[in-house]
């Protein structure tokens, strides 16, 4: 690899604190994150996190066994604050001693982070606005990410740049934030960690490496894709609430607009009750990543991928997109030394 001093000294707290060569999480998918890309993604130096999403603790438990069998390196595992089995989930990491929990999907709920770091885990903490990453870290998360609505998968509405503006030049001075969202080459990569960023997660770039069990299909889909393809899930009633997700426009996503028109008119006509037409688009997507990502259903499932998917062109092995990210950021930053 070529040298990497300036990105490495910008990288060091993040590295001590995940215990890897370079900070580059590859952010949790559901389906994506499993133990085949998180230990290629620690193995080749970087931070793998396994994505637990709906699996219940006997699947975690067994799929931490699998990873640990894969790499001796350091790996997390990302757990959603609103599973109904969180606080066993937390005892199945502490079990396994994993070093890193990341909770997602909201604010965690009283006594979490305290149970995580019971069992001498890191607790890494998603922080949506800075008054929010104030009050996490005031809680006991040991970092934060910060994610802008650029990222596949569930999104907030702010874009990376504009977080990065208002959480890091308060933050991350005394505490540790990762810059996550619309992040696809080294030169964007290095541009935060100047601005103090302990390091960067990924997800989309990843989510096609040839470690990734993502079905072939699913991986022509991002290949094809460009950055106005992936779009953010559309709302068009507003007593129906849309949970936003960033995903590749398909047959799945018009229908689910056709979905919503259809639900509102029955509510409307009262055919159903405001609960009921909640349920129905709530439903819309159950099981919709899966039919994707594992069988290959790219017309009807749910191809959550970032606007960054434009950069993403064939399958490479996990290595190579590590070392080409390192190189892009030292070239940028030797370039700005130079000038
Ligand atoms: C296919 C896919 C599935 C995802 N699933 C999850 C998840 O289960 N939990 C989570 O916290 N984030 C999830 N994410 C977000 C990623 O962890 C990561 O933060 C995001 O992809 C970073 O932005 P980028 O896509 O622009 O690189 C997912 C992203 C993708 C593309």
């Amino acid at each position: 690899m070529a040298a990497t001093n300036k990105t490495s000294a910008l990288m060091a707290r993040g590295c001590e604190f995940l215990g890897s060569e370079y900070a580059i999480l590859c952010g949790a998918m559901s389906w994506v994150s499993e133990r085949n890309l998180v230990s290629a993604i620690s193995n080749a130096g970087g931070f793998g996190v396994i994505a637990c999403g709906a699996m219940n603790p006997d699947l975690l438990d067994k799929e931490i066994a699998a990873t640990r069998a894969l790499t001796d390196k350091p790996f997390g595992v990302n757990l959603i604050t609103m599973h109904p089995q969180l606080f066993d989930l937390i005892e199945v990491c502490a079990a396994h001693k994993v070093s890193h929990v990341v909770l997602a999907g909201g604010i965690p709920p009283k006594g979490s982070v305290e149970a995580i770091k019971a069992s001498g885990a890191k607790v890494i903490c998603f922080a949506p606005t800075l008054a929010l990453g104030k009050k996490l870290l005031r809680s006991g998360a040991d970092a934060l990410v910060i994610e802008g609505m650029e990222a596949g998968g569930h999104i907030g509405p702010v874009s990376t740049s504009v977080l990065a503006q208002e959480i890091l030049p308060a933050l991350a001075g005394d505490h540790l934030v990762f810059v996550a969202g619309g992040i696809g080459r080294g030169e964007a990569m290095a541009g935060y960690l100047e601005m103090g960023a302990a390091g960067v997660q990924l997800g989309t770039r990843f989510a096609c490496a040839t470690e990734s069990i993502a079905h072939p299909d699913f991986k022509k889909a991002f290949f094809r894709a460009s950055a106005r393809d992936a779009v953010a899930s559309v709302q068009v009633d507003p007593r129906l609430p849309v949970i936003p997700v960033r995903a590749l426009k398909n047959k799945g996503t018009e229908e689910f607009t056709a979905k919503q028109i259809e639900v509102a008119r029955l509510l409307d006509a009262g055919e159903v009750d405001m609960g009921e037409a909640q349920l129905k688009i709530e439903h819309f997507w159950a099981g919709a990543l899966r039919r994707a990502v594992i069988d290959g259903d790219v017309e009807n499932g749910s191809i959550m991928a970032g606007q960054s998917v434009g950069m993403v062109s064939k399958e490479e092995p996990v290595t190579d997109i590590i070392a080409a990210l390192m190189a892009e950021s030292e070239t940028a930053l030797s370039n700005r030394a130079a000038a």
